[in-house]
């Protein structure tokens, strides 16, 4: 593996028209099951990601979506390599770093970071907030124009905190305020890529945005691409030029952001839209009549054959239990957007006419609301 990285040249389908900066071909992660006794033997496995296929170009964002347990953080652990893939291959800035070893990965690691999904667990109490920011550069050596302090410091002002504050503790900030200073030391590298996992799904939601703008106004001005991790459409809309659709191990529906929220054609990512809070909506959309999935995410050990989300769309049909439907750009979707499914729905987000119940959640509640 050669230790150059220049970009390739070549344009690839990051749907921007831009370099391609990660690539990520049928990437896969079982966790093995083990049980038995004495002898502990594997007796099965976790297939928590499952041939997952993505590009994310140079400053580019995409936003991967899905429900809880689809294997979205899972996913974001393999391309910053804190996992190891169980098979597929991970490509950036052109070299394969699928199984690269932690000394072949250096000069990559600091050009990838991650921002996690809880603002208090991911910062050392007991180190001020000037150390925790700094530390990245002193393990990996590097040493900014001016010294690290001074770094420490214009990093803290570029998030919106007061760089007066270096020698604080994370408990004497609120929780958007330390999401800032997670983002601080994201930046403390100069990545290329950030891979944000939930960044924003522990906060207040009149803190979400400020967060969100925050990490806007980074892509923007540091020309960052980012890896954007959420359960919820609403939340990367504003955000990703491109939407990948997650539903168990699997990418259902990928396309660029008009695609995905006013021409979607995959079942599951009708249902997710529907999900999202109508003041979320701008005066633009139309009004969504809420579809509701039925019953529970089936599980990762024993997927259903063919479509995995066969067990609740109610458009399954036989063949959609014996042939996995491919990612592919099915008739009557544009450049770039993909579906993964036998029958689409159609290009549209109007209401549909039947109404499936598919929050079980919900389902309880309506039961209870109706006894009473
Ligand atoms: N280390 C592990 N060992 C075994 N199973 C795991 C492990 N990590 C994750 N899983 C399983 O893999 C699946 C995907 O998990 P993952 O955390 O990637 O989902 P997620 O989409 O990020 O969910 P959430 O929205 O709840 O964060 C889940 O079924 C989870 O229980
Ligand atoms: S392939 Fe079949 S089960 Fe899967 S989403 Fe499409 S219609 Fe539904
Ligand atoms: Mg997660």
């Amino acid at each position: 593996m050669s230790d150059n990285l220049t970009l390739p040249a070549q344009q690839a389908a990051t749907g921007t028209g831009s370099e391609t900066l990660l690539e990520v071909k049928g990437l896969t992660k079982h966790f093995p099951i083990y049980g038995g006794f004495p002898i502990k033997r594997k007796v099965g496995a976790v297939q928590a990601v499952d041939g997952v296929d993505l590009t994310v170009g140079v400053g580019e964002s995409v936003g991967l979506v899905g429900e809880s347990g689809c294997g979205k953080s899972t996913t974001g652990r393999l391309v910053t390599r804190l996992l190891e893939p169980t098979s597929g291959q991970i490509t950036y800035a052109g070299r394969d770093i699928t199984h690269a070893s932690r000394r072949q990965l250096a000069p990559v690691r600091s050009e990838i970071q991650m921002i996690f999904q809880d603002p208090y667990s991911s910062l050392n109490p007991r180190q001020t907030v000037g150390t925790i920011i700094k530390s990245p550069m002193e393990v990996n050596g590097i040493n900014p124009e001016g010294g690290r302090e001074k770094k420490v410091r214009e990093l803290l002002e570029l998030v919106g905190l007061n760089p007066e504050h270096y020698n604080r503790f994370p408990h004497e900030f609120s929780g958007g305020q330390r999401q800032r200073i997670g983002v601080a030391r994201a930046l403390a590298l100069n990545p290329k890529l950030i891979v944000a996992d939930e960044p924003v799904s522990a906060l207040d939601v009149s803190i979400q945005a400020q967060v969100v703008n925050l990490l806007q106004k980074v892509q923007d001005e540091l020309g960052i691409a980012f890896l954007f991790i959420a359960h919820d459409l609403a939340v990367v809309r504003h955000f990703s030029q491109r939407v990948a659709v997650m539903y168990l191990g699997k990418v259902v529906e990928v396309g660029d952001r008009d695609s995905i929220y006013n021409r979607p054609r995959h079942p599951y990512t009708h249902a997710l839209l529907s999900a999202v809070p109508e003041v979320a909506m701008d005066d633009e959309t139309e009004e969504r009549e809420r579809i509701r999935l039925s019953g529970d995410v089936p599980s990762p050990i024993h997927p259903p054959s063919g479509c995995r989300f066969r067990t609740r769309c109610w458009k399954a049909q036989d063949k959609c239990a014996t042939e996995e439907p491919p990612l592919v750009q099915i008739s009557g979707n544009r450049d770039g957007h993909l579906t993964a499914c036998h029958f689409p729905e159609e290009p549209t987000t109007e209401a549909r006419d039947e109404d499936v119940v598919l929050d079980p959640a919900l389902k309880a509640l309506e039961k209870a609301q109706d006894k009473h």
